[in-house]
C-alpha cells in the first residue's frame, strides 16, 4: 500500500476525487479521450475563438525564439494583441475553483494597496512572484516522471517555459524602473512564503494550484490592460522600449513601452489559458495526457484573424455624401 502510494504521482490529489468526477462527467471523459485521442474541449464557453487564434500566434512566436524551423510569419500583430484585453473569466465549477478564485480575490486589494498607482513597480515585483509556480509545478512533474519512469507529456516544458517567460518580463521591467529597498525585501519574503505555500498546494492538489494560477493570470491581464490605459491617458510616459524587450520580442527599433506591454499581456493570456487547461486535465485525472494546447489551427485560419483589419485598410475610402 505504501509502495503504491509512493509510486503514485503526488500530482494525484486525494481531496479532489469527488469534484473530479463532477467535472469529468460534465465535460469529457477519460474513456472518450483514450478512444479518440481528440484534444479536450473546454468545459465551458469562456474564451472566444478569436482570442484562442491570437494566443496561438503568441505561442508560435515563443516557439520561434528557440526553434529556427518554426515559421516566423505566424506572429501576432500589434492590432491583434490590442484585442487581448477582454476580461475573460473562467467560471468556477466546484469548491476547489471557488477556493482558488477567493484566494486571488483576497490578494487583489492587498497588491492595489501596496502599489497604488506605481504600475511599473507593481509589474516588476509581481513578475518576481509570477515566475515561481511554473518552476515549482514543472519540478513536481519532473520528479514524478523520474519516480514513475514514465513520460511527462509536455507539462514540464510548458510550465518551465512559463517560468522563463515571467523571468524575462522581470528583466524587461528592470530596464524601465528600479525596485526600492522595501520592494526587494518584499520579494525575499514573498519568495519564501509564496514559494512554500505553492509547493504545499501543488503537492496535495495540483488542480487547485493550476486554477489558482489561472485566476492570478486573469488579474495580470487586467493589470496590464490598466497599464495600457494609463499610457493612453498620459498618466504614464510611453518611452522607448527597453533593449532587452526589443531583442526578446524582435521589435522594431522605434518600438515603445506600450508595444512591450501589449506583448507581455499576450504572454499573460497564454499563462492564464494554459493553467486553466492544466487544471481541467488535473480535474479529470488526466495527468498522463498532453495539454493539446493551443488548438491546432491551420496557417490560413491564423492568417485570417487579421484579414478583416487588412481589408479595412486596403479598401478604397467611401465616397462622400453630397
Ligand atoms: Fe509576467
Ligand atoms: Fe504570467
Amino acid at each position: 500500500m505504501l509502495a503504491r502510494r509512493l509510486l503514485q504521482p503526488l500530482t494525484v490529489s486525494r481531496f479532489s476525487r469527488t469534484t473530479v468526477g463532477v467535472v469529468a462527467a460534465r465535460n469529457f471523459s477519460r474513456h472518450d479521450y483514450a478512444q479518440h485521442g481528440k484534444p479536450l474541449k473546454w468545459s465551458q464557453d469562456w474564451i472566444t475563438e478569436e482570442a484562442e487564434k491570437i494566443m496561438t500566434k503568441v505561442y508560435a512566436t515563443h516557439k520561434a525564439l528557440g526553434d529556427r524551423s518554426t515559421n516566423p510569419a505566424i506572429q501576432p500583430t500589434l492590432e491583434e494583441l490590442e484585442k487581448m484585453g477582454d476580461p475573460l473569466h473562467y467560471k468556477p465549477l466546484n469548491l476547489g475553483d471557488h477556493i482558488a478564485e477567493r484566494l486571488v480575490g483576497f490578494l487583489r486589494p492587498l497588491t492595489h494597496l501596496m502599489f497604488k498607482d506605481k504600475y511599473n513597480h507593481h509589474a516588476l515585483v509581481l513578475e518576481t512572484v509570477a515566475a515561481l509556480p511554473g518552476m515549482i509545478g514543472g519540478a513536481f512533474r519532473h520528479m514524478r516522471s523520474l519516480r514513475t519512469m514514465r513520460r511527462d507529456f509536455a507539462w514540464i516544458h510548458n510550465l518551465w517555459e512559463e517560468a522563463e517567460n515571467e523571468r524575462m518580463h522581470l528583466l524587461i521591467w528592470m530596464q524601465v524602473t528600479q525596485p526600492t529597498r522595501l520592494e526587494r525585501a518584499m520579494v525575499l519574503v514573498a519568495q519564501l512564503g509564496y514559494g512554500f505555500l505553492y509547493t504545499v498546494m501543488y503537492m496535495f492538489t495540483p488542480r487547485i494550484a493550476h486554477r489558482f494560477v489561472g485566476y492570478l493570470e486573469e488579474e495580470a491581464v487586467a493589470a496590464y490592460t490598466h497599464y495600457l490605459k494609463c499610457i493612453d491617458s498620459g498618466a504614464l510616459p510611453n518611452g522607448p522600449a527597453p533593449t532587452i524587450a526589443k531583442k526578446y520580442y524582435e521589435l522594431d527599433d522605434n518600438a515603445t513601452i506600450r508595444d512591450v506591454v501589449l506583448h507581455v499581456r499576450g504572454d499573460e493570456c497564454m499563462h492564464r489559458t494554459m493553467n486553466h487547461k492544466l487544471a481541467e486535465l488535473a480535474g479529470a485525472g488526466l495527468y498522463d495526457s498532453p495539454p493539446h494546447y493551443p488548438p491546432d489551427f491551420s496557417e490560413q485560419e491564423l492568417q485570417a484573424v487579421s484579414e478583416p483589419e487588412k481589408k479595412k485598410k486596403d479598401s478604397p475610402p467611401l465616397p462622400e455624401n453630397k
